[in-house]
């Protein structure tokens, strides 16, 4: 009698843990899309006690990852006999980003041939459980990304963020499955990169002695106001290495940017005979584009701009490095004795086919350290470094250019791209770049493959990226107010395949779905365009 009560209990615990109810729940959102997800009767009680078990231990690095959202997690060894509640199957050890999830009544089980499938299986999973964090519906899901590039680039030059926030940056990349950190590290305003060989760039490159207030540019000179305040700081090595690890623990690689030739005022303050005139100069204290660009005639430049990458490239282990490329005015070089010089010398037709001698000296050497260069769609101009990459942002022709030319290509176009653009407003919104507007819905309609490519040709778009420019994101919290939601909606331009059930008004009811999920991140998301989406 008494085994037959505790058979009883035990039955009913059984029936309790898993319920085979015959109802379907609704599906539970996960964003980005998932490419297959499939919601079957019924449903997987979480037990008090969550046990994760690997298949192999190159796999725990994950298992450790996903511990720390259960307030009560254990992982088991290998070759444990216990019940798991996650079962976490890595069949091989490659590159994959695809994977399988699977919630039944025997519990969840995450396959992948990839540690990086793996990872993204397990934040699919946190989705779901931060949606409904004691029951979970019967699924399947099967799931790979679109692109191979899923990029959010941060401009730290204009105004810099502390390494907690950047921290903070790449892990809530990770969480919409966003795979590259272009980290923009040096520009006209500040220097923020440590270079030992090179001290003044610390003391002098990486501040700068006031700010404008308000909205500036080039064609605003002479009448800006300042702050008066001193501005500045920089990443010590130590801190890249600890950004850089924190992002491969979230199969995140950083791409850092080093600017040249142009953008280049602040290290041209630090070391001034870097510059065609010889200065002085100041690091800049308003935004837009400045005519003190690096010398391409002094060998004494590349000997720098060598120096540098040779302290910067074993920081970041990832093969892309971005030079930049962008907005370099010709008008010191036109003037330059040692640049006129240089065009003769190698007989070169004007001053952008001396840009190209730059890009592509700088191009020659990192390749001679296994880097491929990564550059803004200017380096097209005077013609194109043999192995480079272009970062087509002024539209999409530099894109639909290098890719004719058989040369990959990440797109980041302007018009749906820069974050740093009003998402709403203008009246009512925070002061953001001016005159210009991306929304929400429009990043959401944003197709990475231009029409004019041919198949062929649309396989040199390795992806796209989101450009957050800080000239007017002072702080943390402001950026992430730029960046949610519409990184969110890139994520999907970016992960889930191009059918026709994906389309705004239903990614909207999803976003809102969502909000429990981006309230607990604790994130400065711009919430009211949740609800003037969905009218
Ligand atoms: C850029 O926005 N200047 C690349
Ligand atoms: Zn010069």
């Amino acid at each position: 009698m008494k085994h037959l009560t505790f058979l009883a209990i035990a039955l009913f615990m059984l029936a309790c843990n898993s319920s085979k109810k015959a109802t379907i729940q609704e599906a539970p959102t996960i964003l980005p899309k998932p490419a297959f997800l499939e919601v079957l009767p019924g449903s997987f009680s979480l037990p008090k006690q969550v046990t994760i078990q690997v298949s192999s231990s190159a796999a725990a690095s994950i298992a450790e990852f996903l511990s720390e959202y259960f307030r009560d997690c254990k992982i088991l060894s290998e070759t444990s006999t216990d019940d798991a509640t996650i079962f976490l199957e890595l069949s091989a050890n490659d590159s994959s980003e695809a994977y399988e999830l699977e919630i039944r009544d025997q519990g969840i089980t995450i396959r992948s041939s990839g540690i990086s499938g793996l990872f993204y299986g397990v934040q699919s999973l946190i989705q779901v459980t931060s949606n409904n964090p004691k029951t979970l519906p019967f699924l399947r899901i099967k799931d790979e990304p679109r692109f191979a590039y899923r990029g959010m680039h941060l401009d730290v030059g204009r105004h810099m963020f502390p390494v907690k926030f950047i921290k903070r940056y790449i892990d809530l990349m990770a969480r919409f499955k966003y795979n590259t950190f272009h980290w923009h590290l040096t520009e006209d305003q500040g220097w923020r990169i440590e270079i030992n060989q090179y001290p003044l760039l610390q003391e002098k490159a990486a501040f700068r002695d006031a700010t404008v207030i308000g909205h500036a540019s080039s064609r605003d000179r002479g009448n800006e106001t300042f702050d008066g305040e001193r501005y500045g700081g920089y990443y010590t090595q130590e801190e890249i290495k600890e950004v850089v690890a924190y992002a491969a623990n979230r199969q995140i690689t950083v791409v850092p940017e080093i600017e040249l030739p142009g953008h280049s005022l602040a290290a041209l303050t630090a070391y001034p005979h870097l510059g065609c005139s010889g200065g002085p100069y100041k690091t800049a204290q308003t935004w837009g584009v400045f005519p003190d660009i690096y010398c391409a005639g002094k060998e004494s430049t590349f000997e720098f701009l060598e120096n540098v990458f040779d302290e910067v490239l074993p920081l970041f282990p990832g093969k892309y490095v971005h030079i930049g490329g962008d907005e370099a005015p010709k008008d010191r070089w036109e003037k330059c004795p040692h640049c006129q010089k240089r065009i003769q010398e190698e007989g070169l037709e004007d001053e952008h086919e001396l840009q190209s001698y730059f890009v592509q000296r700088m191009e020659k050497y990192l390749n001679t350290k296994g880097k491929t260069m990564i550059g803004w769609d200017e380096i097209l101009e005077g013609g194109l470094a043999e192995n480079a990459i272009v970062m087509s942002w002024r539209g999409e022709e530099g894109g639909i250019e290098a890719a004719k030319q058989n040369h990959k290509v990440i797109m980041t176009p302007v018009g749906w791209c820069y974050f740093d653009y009003y998402q709403a407003g203008p009246e009512g919104e925070p002061l953001a770049f001016p005159n210009q507007m991306t929304t929400v819905e429009k990043v959401y309609s944003y197709e990475p493959i231009p029409k004019e490519l041919s198949k062929e040709q649309a396989k040199y778009v390795l992806g796209a990226q989101c450009n957050v420019w800080s000239e007017y994101i002072l702080d943390g919290k402001r950026a992430e107010y730029m960046v949610y939601p519409r990184a969110i909606a890139l994520s999907e331009v970016l992960w889930s395949p191009q059918v026709d059930h994906r389309g705004y008004p239903e990614f909207v009811k999803r976003l809102n779905n969502l909000q429990p999920y981006l309230d607990q991140l604790n994130l400065n998301y711009a919430g009211h365009l949740f609800e003037s989406s969905a009218n």
